[in-house]
């Protein structure tokens, strides 16, 4: 049996840019599941397989590309990483930078970052910088501060060494699926992510590892959905915390993404967000952030709109884990029977009667 020892330590080494002096900074991200919906796969007339970033160690996809920069920080004798966020990037750079000893510095809009990842960023000790502005003003911060001071940045802007261990993810996918799938599909925000995935696939078919590309269908919130208008959102609004952005950094990257691999970047109401979100949980058991619902929202959209063929291979994307957001699980309100500590009035409050 082959333990995991992280994406650095695997047989993806090869693919990142690591050399034999690069330290291994590893919370022993990647490996992530990918389990088959029998519900969407019902649904939509096609074998759906999700792919569940949330089990990464800070919860998100983000640790794959987080592994590799700030391995390279910290062989570089970097003494202090900076990022802009709308969460989860600052809970992986925060964690990556603790296990280095390294000081992270994360820029955050104020009031806009769900509760847990928040959470993560104070446990794992980080610079928190609340700003009074959009993610995209945290960006154009963040990207200051690293030219003019001694900081590096971890976003994945121009970030080659973030964007090759995302890539990572389309390698797990062909090596567990035997070949690229007809269709994958991921939420969006500020773009790199679909870029990774996208040139993730190319290296694979391009080395003969895949006999084919998927098409890449991205989908952003229908408040926040500057790739679908063609021009950038100066206030973007979505309950998906994560993927406010108005403006997105790698806008180049998601186009080409789109267009090379014949796909489409379309926009899903919060409602059909939330109504995937809740349906992931319900029937596949997994609990993912809203956000990350996003490309089952937009798969059934697809469907719905009569652009889904049936009998296609799907991979979707869910990109981070429900705990990180506890307040979008609980704002519906939920039901609960208070009983007496006592194994009858248990079984009266369960009907069962027998
Ligand atoms: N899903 C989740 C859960 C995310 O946190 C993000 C991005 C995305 C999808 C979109 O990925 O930005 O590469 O297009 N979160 C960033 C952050 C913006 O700061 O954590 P993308």
């Amino acid at each position: 049996m082959s333990i995991w020892h992280g994406l650095i330590n695997s047989a993806y080494r090869r693919w990142l840019p690591v050399t034999d002096s690069t330290p291994v900074v590893s919370l022993h991200e990647g490996n992530t599941p990918l389990l088959r919906s029998d519900h969407l796969s019902s649904l939509t007339d096609c074998e759906i397989w999700l792919k569940v970033e949330g089990a990464n160690p800070t919860g998100s996809f983000k640790d794959r590309g987080m592994t590799v920069a700030v391995s390279h920080a910290a062989g570089r004798g970097a003494e202090a990483i900076v990022c802009a966020s709308t969460g989860n990037t600052s809970a992986s750079a925060a964690a990556y930078a603790a296990r280095a000893g390294i000081t992270a510095a994360v820029l955050v809009p104020k009031g806009a970052v769900a509760l847990g990842k928040l959470a993560q960023v104070v446990r794992y000790g980080a610079e928190i910088i609340e700003i009074a502005g959009t993610f995209d003003d945290c960006l154009r911060i963040a990207r200051d501060l690293a030219a003019h001071h001694p900081v590096a940045l971890v976003n994945s802007v121009n970030n080659e060494l973030r964007l090759a261990g995302q890539r990572t993810v389309a390698y797990e996918v062909v090596d567990a699926l035997g070949d690229a799938p007809d269709i994958h599909c991921l939420p969006v925000g500020n773009g790199g992510n679909i870029t990774a995935t996208w040139s993730g696939y190319q290296a694979y078919a391009a080395a003969g590892l895949a006999t084919r590309l998927p098409r890449i269908w991205g989908f952003q919130a229908a408040g926040a959905a500057p790739l679908v208008h063609g021009t950038p959102v100066a206030a973007p609004e979505t309950a998906a915390s994560a993927i406010r952005v108005g403006n997105p950094a790698t806008w180049n990257g998601a186009i080409a993404a789109r267009d090379d691999s014949q796909g489409l970047i379309s926009a899903v109401t919060d409602d059909q967000i939330f109504d995937a979100y809740r349906m992931v949980a319900r029937h596949d058991g997994i609990f993912a952030e809203p956000a990350s619902a996003a490309g089952i929202a937009g798969i059934l959209d697809q469907r719905r709109r009569g652009h889904l063929a049936p009998g296609q291979t799907i991979v979707i994307t869910l990109s981070g884990n429900g705990l990180k957001d506890l307040d979008a699980s609980l704002r519906d309100g939920y039901t609960s029977t208070p009983t007496s500590a006592d194994t009858t009035d248990v079984a009266r409050a369960l009907h069962l009667t027998t």
